[in-house]
């Protein structure tokens, strides 16, 4: 009969035990800190560890103590971030708290393809948001989308890729002083970023709506040459590989140093921008709804097309309001885009001022504490329509519209 040891709070203890019991497994002792299981462990071998992945239960020397013996460890997580705490200490062996028993026992047994779903390579979309100079709305944007994504139920991260002026870490009111993608960038050079690792330098930003990841930019711009092109590209393939959707808050500039540059191989500031654009599936173009910000757009654009195909941009024009453009504004921005740039169906995004100032000050989403805001409800709609995958109910309406037309 094999035995197991647990470590977890009361509440979990109970019914676990009595599972355990029901499936024919000894129970052989209950600890109350991972210190004290950590000793009992120098005297008796269980075959398994069962614990709650949280500091008291769970820590470095119980971990180094598990591996001496050969004891196979267990974690049930019941938050974010004890998923993350986990992660930080190598611990792969994670399953939610709440989860069936099977699939606690699966992973007790070390079944092939029990390992928490979580923690399976996926392949994720990459969506970059560029814009023009001018603070057209680029991390408000990209905030926007990350939030919006996480709280339809996908995994989401969201990286500063900016070289020029990255703000998502005091945007959303999270620590900068280790910038996370640059970390990113240093491992992938190195060809050792992988999911632990990125859910080491990650932060979360926690909200019941829906949490997401955040990588966090470079501080000072000078540290731009940390972000070389290739490591960028590299550090895009891993996220794809650790959450659902990416999503790059990239710089202004397109320009191409290269080409006035006698030396190929110097690091290119706009690299990072480049690369990103270049790996993502989808690029949110964003320009500023008023007379300035469309001619910046337009005229960047022309750079943007030369740089990545038109079938992958979506344009969104931010900050729309009549007081800046005239009555109609909408009508107005839609011919613009149309007469001067052959620019269809563009995501027009209104102006509100009260919502983007309240998540300044709080270092929030606009999802959090604007939901009704409607430059909210029009991200969400493109969230819907052109980000997330097409619910199947809308493939099955186009089908019986098609067979309902069809002669008999
Ligand atoms: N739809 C909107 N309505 C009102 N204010 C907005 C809207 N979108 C963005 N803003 C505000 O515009 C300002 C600039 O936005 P943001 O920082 O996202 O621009 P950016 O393009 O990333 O600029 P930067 O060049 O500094 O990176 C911010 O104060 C933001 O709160
Ligand atoms: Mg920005």
């Amino acid at each position: 009969m094999s035995t197991v040891a647990l470590a977890l709070p009361l509440e979990l203890e109970d019914s676990i035990s009595m599972q355990l019991v029901r499936q024919g497994f000894e129970l052989s002792v209950r600890c109350s800190s991972a210190d004290e299981l950590a000793s009992q462990l120098a005297q008796t071998v269980p075959d398994f560890v069962i614990l709650a992945a949280s500091t008291r239960y769970l820590n470095n020397r119980l971990i180094v103590e598990a591996d001496a013996t050969g004891v196979r460890i267990v974690a049930l997580v019941a938050t974010d971030s004890e998923r993350r705490y986990a992660a930080s200490l190598g611990l792969l062996e994670v399953v939610a708290a709440d989860a069936d028993w099977a699939e606690i026992e699966m992973l007790l047994l070390g079944h092939p393809g029990a390992q928490d779903a979580a923690a399976q390579p996926r392949n994720g979309t990459v969506i970059a948001v560029w814009g023009p100079a001018g603070a057209p709305g680029r991390t408000s944007m990209a905030i926007c989308l990350a939030a919006e994504l996480a709280t339809a139920g996908v995994t989401v991260a969201l990286a500063d890729v900016d070289t020029h002026s990255g703000s998502i870490a005091p945007a959303l009111g999270l620590l900068d002083e280790a910038p996370g993608f640059a970390a990113a960038c240093r491992l992938a050079g190195a060809d050792a970023l992988t999911r632990l690792e990125l859910e080491r330098i990650g932060q979360r930003y926690l909200t019941a709506r829906g949490s997401f990841w955040v990588l966090t930019g470079i501080g000072r711009p000078s540290r731009w040459p940390e972000l070389s092109g290739e490591r960028v590209t590299a550090a895009i393939a891993s996220c794809r590989e650790w959450v659902d959707y990416t999503i790059l808050d990239t710089g202004a500039s397109l320009e191409n140093d290269e080409e006035i540059s006698s030396d190929l191989f110097a690091p290119r500031r706009n690299g990072a921008t480049i690369a990103a654009l270049r790996a993502a599936d989808e690029v949110v173009a964003v320009g500023a709804a008023d007379p300035v910000g469309l001619s910046r757009f337009l005229r960047a654009h022309v750079d943007l097309l030369e740089t990545i195909d038109t079938d992958r941009i979506t344009v969104v024009m931010n900050k729309l309001r009549a007081s800046a453009i005239g009555p109609g504004a909408s009508g107005q921005v839609r011919q613009t885009l149309q007469r001067f740039g052959g620019i269809a169906n563009p995501v027009l995004v209104p102006h509100d001022q009260a919502a983007f100032d309240g998540a300044i000050l709080t270092g929030r989403t606009i999802v959090d504490i604007a939901p009704k805001s409607p430059a909210r409800i029009a991200v969400a709609a493109l969230v819907r329509q052109k980000l997330l995958p097409q619910p199947a109910l809308a493939v099955r309406r186009n089908w019986l519209h098609r067979t309902a037309v069809l002669p008999v």
